[in-house]
């Protein structure tokens, strides 16, 4: 696998590939990378002829008092796991090449109302620095597809929402969540949890999954759900930020009853703070009614 760390090379080398007619997919991290975003790459890999992997872990997007210098830098073992999974090209830039003027100083991109709910209430500025570098990178290199994980749901819908508005001509598929095999949803900041709170951890699915079962019973009374989400993780040991049963299309409270449903969820424990959220299938009990009434 190639690597580059300069946006200039890096065109000159897709512009190849597109004289070529290789179709050519992107998949953007920040390193440190696990089973969850190999699962992309496998994604990329069989949707395209060309595989390119960013790392690049983006100031932008972490707030002061957050884990930007302390977050896991993996370079060895990230790039024994990219030729595994058969990547083309690591695209690993330094700050500066992103950012030449300085990330303070750049231009940004906002996704507004989606990127100032849920997780964009309790870290401010963060989707703007996730929608700004994410948008730097489809413009560098101009893929055809781009791969994002659901673990991230409400990025991936601010991301789908950047790349339509901006008018880019770029597919962006979202790959199911990894979980390790007791439900916990895969994640570079799992190393920070200690022995116990690695034992804790899996509650927060567990808690997820509760609230789904109930609605997918058919129970409508979802501000109950979520009250009774949040105090099951207080119970685990979580300090819980939301726990929230919303609209998939747009992570608005349910109005619509045909509407998908998605329930999201974040909460710290100890050092970690983690996110998870998981699909309600179409409500079963209406659909068994329409069935008899049919
Ligand atoms: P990072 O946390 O490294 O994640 C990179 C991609 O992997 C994202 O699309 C994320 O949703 C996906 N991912 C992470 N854990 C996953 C899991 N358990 N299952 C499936 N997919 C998973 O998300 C970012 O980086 C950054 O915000 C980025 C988009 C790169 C912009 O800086």
């Amino acid at each position: 696998m190639d690597e580059l760390a300069r946006i200039a090379p890096l065109r000159e080398r897709v512009s190849g590939w597109r004289r070529q007619n290789h179709k050519i997919a992107l998949v953007p991290t920040m390193g440190n990378l696990h089973d969850g975003h190999i699962r992309l790459i496998r994604q990329a890999r069989d949707a395209a002829d060309r595989v390119i992997v960013s790392i690049f872990v983006n100031p932008l997007q972490f707030g002061p008092k957050e884990d930007f210098a302390a977050y896991p830098r993996t370079p060895e073992e990230d790039r024994r796991l990219l030729d595994t999974a058969k990547a083309d090209l690591l695209f690993q830039p330094g700050v500066d090449e992103i950012y030449p003027a300085g990330h303070q100083h750049s231009t940004i991109v906002d996704v507004p109302e989606l990127s100032g709910i849920l997780c964009g209430a309790v870290r401010p500025g963060h989707f703007a620095g996730v929608a700004t570098v994410v948008a730097k990178l489809l413009n560098i290199v101009h893929p055809d597809l781009a791969v994002f994980g659901e673990k991230d749901f409400q990025q991936l819908l601010i991301i789908r929402r950047l790349v339509a508005d901006l008018c880019m001509p770029i597919e962006v598929r979202g790959m199911a969540t990894a979980r390790a095999t007791d439900g916990l949803a895969l994640s570079s900041r799992n190393r920070y949890l200690g022995a116990e709170e690695r034992q804790l951890a899996p509650r927060l699915f567990a808690a997820l999954e509760a609230a789904r079962r109930e609605i997918e019973s058919g129970t409508t009374q979802f501000e109950r759900i979520e009250q009774t989400g949040m105090q099951n993780l207080v119970e685990a040991g979580f300090r819980p930020e939301y726990f929230a049963i919303r609209q998939a299309h747009d992570l608005q409270p349910v109005q619509d009853a045909q509407a998908e449903i998605r329930i999201l969820a974040a909460a710290r424990l100890g050092r970690a703070r983690l996110i998870d959220n998981v699909k309600v299938e179409p409500r079963q009990a209406n659909l068994k009614a329409g069935s008899t009434s049919a």
